[in-house]
């Protein structure tokens, strides 16, 4: 006895101190990695053409129910056709005269859209996306039944290709400095003013969209701030509460101990008054008391 209330204690203090830290920790820290979605598009992509044989229709690629909110599609061409007249699916447009390299016979080109996980996959420090992400891949499909990616490079000889965004999320209707961001190969994102509204254009295949600088005082990071002093607020008040209870608690234990201890001194009615050290321990004290109290009764008058 004497030990177990104290590592009672100990234990609250130390497991409420941890359920603040793991709170604090802001649940799970999902890595969302663009390199394994366009494989995963690959694979649906893949899927998708070898249950439809026929080339130069764009087909809407169906995913897992977990994908909702990202849209692609896929397409199966000849490299003549592109060279001659172009694709235009719903967002990206390559115009006529354009070729890849290596020279593949036949090419299945992947689009697609990330809607409302565009900023899961895509972030660039100091802006903020106004657009989804929109992309396109491409991969020799020569063989009409696999895609194969072999690094196929864009060659725009005339017209550049473009992007259409389906849509722009401006507060305003009149905002300056949008800029086109382009997500290269290797993780290299690139910028170019915005010159038509909604369009961007590009030479190279990867992922754009549309972004504005977040400017510093922004009323949105000021809200985040105030948020974050709420939150520190609510967690120095409960580690207040959590001390405070822990300390009534203990100081409760340890008035309830002397008394008993006291109502035992006085059942075994033993001579020497004794006081408490820490660990519970007794010590014999030579009290003063019975003289003071002598004292005290010859001061009754
Ligand atoms: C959907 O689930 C699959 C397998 O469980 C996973 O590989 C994929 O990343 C998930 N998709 C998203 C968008 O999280
Ligand atoms: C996107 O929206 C779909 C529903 O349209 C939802 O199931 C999905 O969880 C959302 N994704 C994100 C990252 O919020
Ligand atoms: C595409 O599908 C074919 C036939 O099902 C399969 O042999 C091939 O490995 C698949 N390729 C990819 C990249 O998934
Ligand atoms: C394509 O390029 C990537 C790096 O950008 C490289 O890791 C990969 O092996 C290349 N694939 C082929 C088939 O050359
Ligand atoms: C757009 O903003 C500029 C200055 O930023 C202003 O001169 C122009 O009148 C505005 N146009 C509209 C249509 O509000
Ligand atoms: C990415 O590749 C481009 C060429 O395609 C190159 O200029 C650039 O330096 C590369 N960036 C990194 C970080 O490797
Ligand atoms: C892009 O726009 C900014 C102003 O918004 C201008 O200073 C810069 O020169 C422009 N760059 C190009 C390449 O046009």
């Amino acid at each position: 006895m004497g030990s177990d209330p104290s590592r009672f204690i100990i234990f609250m203090v130390f497991s409420s101190l941890l359920s603040l830290i793991v709170c604090g920790d802001g649940g799970g820290s999902r890595s969302y990695d663009p390199k394994a979605l366009d494989a995963l598009f690959r694979y649906y992509a893949n899927q998708t053409l070898n249950d439809h044989r026929r080339t130069g229709i764009l087909r809407r690629v169906s995913l897992p129910s977990n994908f909702s909110g990202m849209e692609v599609s896929v397409n199966r061409l000849r490299s003549g056709s592109l060279w001659g007249r172009g694709v235009d699916s719903k967002y990206v447009k390559i115009p006529p005269s354009v070729r890849t390299l290596p020279y593949v016979k036949r090419l299945a080109i992947v689009y697609d859209n990330l809607g409302n996980w565009s900023s899961e996959y895509y972030q660039v420090p100091g802006y903020s996306f106004v657009s989804p992400v929109v992309g396109f891949k491409l991969y020799d499909n020569t063989d009409l039944t696999t895609l194969t990616d072999r690094n196929l490079t864009l060659i725009v000889t005339g017209k550049p290709i473009s992007i259409r965004f389906p849509y722009l999320e401006t507060k305003e209707k009149n905002v300056t400095g949008l800029k086109c961001v382009g997500f290269g190969k290797n993780g290299s994102v690139e910028f170019k003013n915005m010159t038509k509204r909604n369009v961007c254009v590009t030479e190279k295949a990867g992922h754009f969209c549309v972004a504005i600088p977040t400017p510093k005082p922004k009323p949105e990071e000021k809200g985040r701030v105030w948020k974050w002093w709420v939150i520190g607020f609510a967690i120095g008040v409960v580690g207040l509460a959590v001390l405070v209870s822990v300390g009534v608690v203990t100081l409760k234990w340890w008035r309830e101990r002397k008394i008993k201890d006291m109502e035992e001194e006085s059942d075994s009615s033993v001579a020497l008054d004794t006081f408490w050290v820490r660990g519970g321990h007794k010590m014999p004290f030579a009290s003063m008391i019975r003289t003071q109290a002598a004292i005290e009764h010859d001061y009754v008058p």
